[in-house]
C-alpha cells in the first residue's frame, strides 16, 4: 500500500446544485485546519452511513488546501451510493473520507494537454484544467454532455475561458448518436508532445480509446469511474507460494484462492474500496513473480512492480509481496 489508511473527519460546508441531477459537496475540516494536499486527478473514498464506500474525484483547484470539492451525479440506475449522497447528506454533516489518492496524474513531460470529459467525468478533468492553467501549459477541455441543463460547473468553466480563451468547449448531442464531438477528427491531428486525458461513462471511454489508438504509447491516460464489463469472468487462480518481504512470513495460496482472502485469514487486513481494480486502495508492491493484472489503473511501468490485490492473479509458482 502506498498511502496512509487513516480516515479524515470532514464537515459538509456547502452543497450546490451544479446541473440537473448533479450536486457539488464542499468538504472542510471542522476546525478549519489545512487538508492533506492533493494533485489534479486525485479521488477520495467517501464513507457513507451504513457502510457504503464510494470513490469521487476531487474537482477543485489543487492549490486550495482548505477544502475538497466533489461532484456527484444522482444515478437512479446505480448501486445506491449516489442516491444516498443526494438524499441524506446535509450541510453541516460530518463524513469520513480517505486521504486523496491519485491514479490519474498529469504527466510532467507534456507540452500541451487535451482533456475530454463525458458527463460527470468532467470532475477530475476540471481539476486538471485548473492545474494546467496554473502551470502555463496549453490545454483544451472538451466537455461532452446531452444538453446544457446537465452540464455542471458552467460558471467556473466560463471563468476558465475568460482566463485562457478557447480552453473550455462544450459539445451537446441532445441524445443523438453522432451529433456531438467528432472524436476522430479532434484526435487525428494534435501538436507533438500533447497528452490525452479522458474520463466518462463506458461507451464514451471505448469511443475515446478507439479514436486514440494511433497515438504514441504513454501519451493516452484515462480513468474509469465504473468498471467496464469484462468480456469474460476472471479466471480462478492457480496455487502459489506467497512470501511477505516485511515480515518474512510465507503462505500457500490454494487453487482458486484470492490474495486478499489469504492475507485476511492470516490476520493481515489490507484496506480495500472498489474491489474491482479501479481505485488503487489495495495497490501493493511485488517482486519475484508473474501476475495477470486485470485492473484498470496501472500503466505498463507500474505493472512491473505493483499489483492490485483485489483483482490480480498470480500466474507463477511463487511471488513476494511488499507487505
Ligand atoms: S480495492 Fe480498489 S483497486 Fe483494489
Amino acid at each position: 500500500m502506498t498511502e496512509p489508511d487513516t480516515l479524515l473527519d470532514l464537515q459538509i460546508r456547502q452543497i450546490r446544485l451544479e446541473a440537473t441531477g448533479i450536486h457539488s459537496f464542499e468538504l472542510c475540516a471542522p476546525d478549519h485546519e489545512r487538508l492533506p494536499a492533493f494533485t489534479a486527478g486525485a479521488h477520495i473514498d467517501l464513507h457513507l452511513p451504513g457502510g457504503l464506500v464510494r470513490q469521487y474525484s476531487l474537482c477543485n483547484d489543487p492549490v486550495e488546501t482548505h477544502r475538497y470539492v466533489i461532484g456527484v451525479l444522482r444515478d437512479v440506475n446505480g448501486r445506491g451510493g449516489s442516491r444516498q449522497v443526494h438524499e441524506t447528506l446535509k450541510v453541516g454533516d460530518l463524513v469520513k473520507v480517505s486521504r486523496p489518492r491519485n491514479q490519474f496524474e498529469l504527466q510532467p513531460a507534456q507540452t500541451s494537454a487535451l482533456l475530454i470529459a463525458g458527463g460527470i467525468g468532467i470532475t477530475p478533468l476540471k481539476s486538471m484544467a485548473h492545474s494546467l492553467l496554473q502551470a502555463g501549459t496549453p490545454f483544451e477541455l472538451h466537455y461532452c454532455a446531452r444538453s446544457s441543463e446537465v452540464a455542471a460547473f458552467t460558471e467556473e468553466l466560463v471563468d476558465l475561458n475568460r482566463r485562457a480563451p478557447g480552453s473550455a468547449r462544450w459539445h451537446f448531442d441532445q441524445g443523438v448518436v453522432g451529433a456531438g464531438l467528432d472524436l476522430a477528427t479532434l484526435l487525428a491531428v494534435q501538436p507533438a508532445g500533447t497528452h490525452l486525458y479522458f474520463c466518462g461513462p463506458p461507451g464514451f471511454m471505448k469511443a475515446c480509446a478507439q479514436a486514440a489508438e494511433h497515438w504514441q504509447p504513454g501519451t493516452v491516460h484515462s480513468e474509469h469511474f465504473q468498471a467496464p464489463t469484462r468480456a469474460e469472468p476472471l479466471a480462478p487462480t492457480t496455487g502459489a507460494s506467497v512470501r511477505l518481504s516485511a515480515s518474512a512470513r510465507e503462505f500457500v495460496l490454494p487453487d482458486g484462492g484470492n490474495l486478499l482472502e489469504l492475507l485476511d485469514q492470516h490476520g493481515i487486513h489490507v484496506p480495500t474500496s472498489c474491489m474491482s481494480g479501479l481505485c488503487g486502495t489495495c495497490k501493493t508492491g511485488y517482486a519475484d513473480g508473474e501476475v495477470e493484472h486485470n485492473d484498470f489503473i496501472l500503466d505498463d511501468d507500474e505493472k512491473q512492480r505493483c499489483l492490485t490485490l483485489c483483482v490480480s492473479r498470480v500466474t507463477s509458482r511463487s511471488i513476494t509481496l511488499h507487505l
